[in-house]
């Protein structure tokens, strides 16, 4: 009778392991969903089978010494001006004429602080500065950028830095076009150096592999990358950039590429025309400008426009973050702000360094 007991227990104790196995994997799968492999999407020798998940959110990181959340109050002539919120004020006015703003600053932000650090230094003009870097051509946002300095300066001459004004900006259009708001850090001082051959920048047509390296020498994890990534969300990309990606024969043809989408974008992007045309990075049409997962969800059904966007969906070391940011709109707006803040943070000049520039497209 003991012994029977004990065998219909054992028994019923194997069920439930073996249940709960089945419903962790089945929950797996939902959250990761499929690897898709596709020509360029092979997993890279030595890489792990199944594509890592994101990992709980880090805690907000401390700011680097001299930044800090209003840093300018107090420090302006009148000290109840609020010259961050003067900034922010007329960031929205401009939003609201020109919503394409947005992805101006994002894409601006991104360049600067990826050289030198967020020291402003893409915006000084010369024939050598890194304005003239050719990723840096078709950056947008720089008369913007002239206009919030002159506000600056009438309420607060000499004070505040042109890089605390990209980040200002940034962070206000980030939420006006959908994006969580945050408590932007200020304290950032201008650089004094912006050399084009100092522009060294991840390539749109770069393997996923060789970008993680990028981002990692910029302290930035693979699954930050993929959020940061995720700012392709808004804007847009010239044929240049994935025109290769649409005919057969050519060396990037992406045969895995959505079918409707690649017929769509052949009469935008004739072959070896030229084409000074653009498309949407997001090819939702009703989100091409708004601040969402939309992004990854357009790169999991294969609409993904740049080479490296796409590929971040079928290379094994990201797609598990793609495919659970494509399904979780929250998580993608919380991870974006803590990941931007720690971007905008990037070797930022403080204290003493650098200089608080007068025009931001010259040093003093
Ligand atoms: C591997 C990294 C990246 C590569 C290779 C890359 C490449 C590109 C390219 C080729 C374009 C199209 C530019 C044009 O045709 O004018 C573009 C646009 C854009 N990028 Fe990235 N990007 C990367 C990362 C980022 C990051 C981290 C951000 C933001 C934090 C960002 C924000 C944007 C935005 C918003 C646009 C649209 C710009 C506009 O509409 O004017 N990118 N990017």
């Amino acid at each position: 009778m003991r012994h029977n007991m004990l065998v219909v227990g054992l028994i019923l104790g194997v069920i439930l392991v073996l249940s709960q196995v089945s419903e962790s994997t089945h929950r797996l799968n939902l959250q990761i969903g499929p690897i898709i492999v596709g020509g360029k999407g092979k997993p890279p020798k030595g890489s792990p089978t199944t594509p890592p998940t994101l990992t709980p959110p880090p805690p907000s990181p401390t700011p680097p010494p001299g930044l800090k959340v209003g840093f300018y109050k107090g420090r302006c002539p009148n000290i109840n001006v609020d010259v961050e919120a003067n900034i922010a004020t007329k960031v929205q006015q401009e939003f609201r004429k020109d919503p394409t703003i947005l992805p101006a600053l994002l894409r601006m932000q991104f360049h600067d602080c990826f050289i030198h650090g967020c020291d402003a230094s893409i915006l000084i003009k010369g024939s050598s500065s890194e304005r003239t870097a050719g990723p840096n051509l078709s950056v947008r946002g720089y008369e913007l950028i002239d206009t919030l300095k002159n506000v600056a300066e009438a309420t607060c001459p000499d004070t505040v830095s042109c890089s605390d004004i990209i980040a200002i900006a940034t962070k206000e259009v980030l939420k006006m076009g959908g994006g969580l708001g945050y408590a932007v850090e200020t304290g950032r001082r201008d650089g004094l150096v912006s050399k084009a051959q100092d522009v060294d920048l991840p390539s749109p047509f770069a393997s996923v592999s060789e970008s993680i390296s990028a981002f990692a020498a910029k302290n930035f994890s693979p699954e930050e990358m993929v959020i940061l990534l995720g700012c392709h969300t808004v804007g847009i990309s010239h044929c240049d950039f994935f025109e290769d990606r649409l005919y057969q024969g050519s060396s990037q043809f992406d045969e895995n590429m959505d079918k409707d989408l690649r017929e769509e974008l052949k009469p935008v992007c004739p072959q070896n025309a030229g084409s000074d045309n653009f498309t949407f990075l997001d090819q939702n049409s009703e989100s091409s400008n708004i601040v969402d997962n939309s992004f990854f969800q357009q790169i999991v059904k294969q609409r993904g426009i740049l080479p490296i966007d796409q590929a971040l969906a079928n290379d094994p070391q990201t797609s598990g973050f793609v495919q659970q940011l494509a399904v979780n709109p929250n998580m993608f707006a919380t991870r974006l702000t803590t990941v931007m803040v720690k971007l905008q943070a990037l070797d930022v000049l403080t204290g003493n360094q650098g200089q608080i520039r007068k025009v931001c497209s010259k040093f003093n």
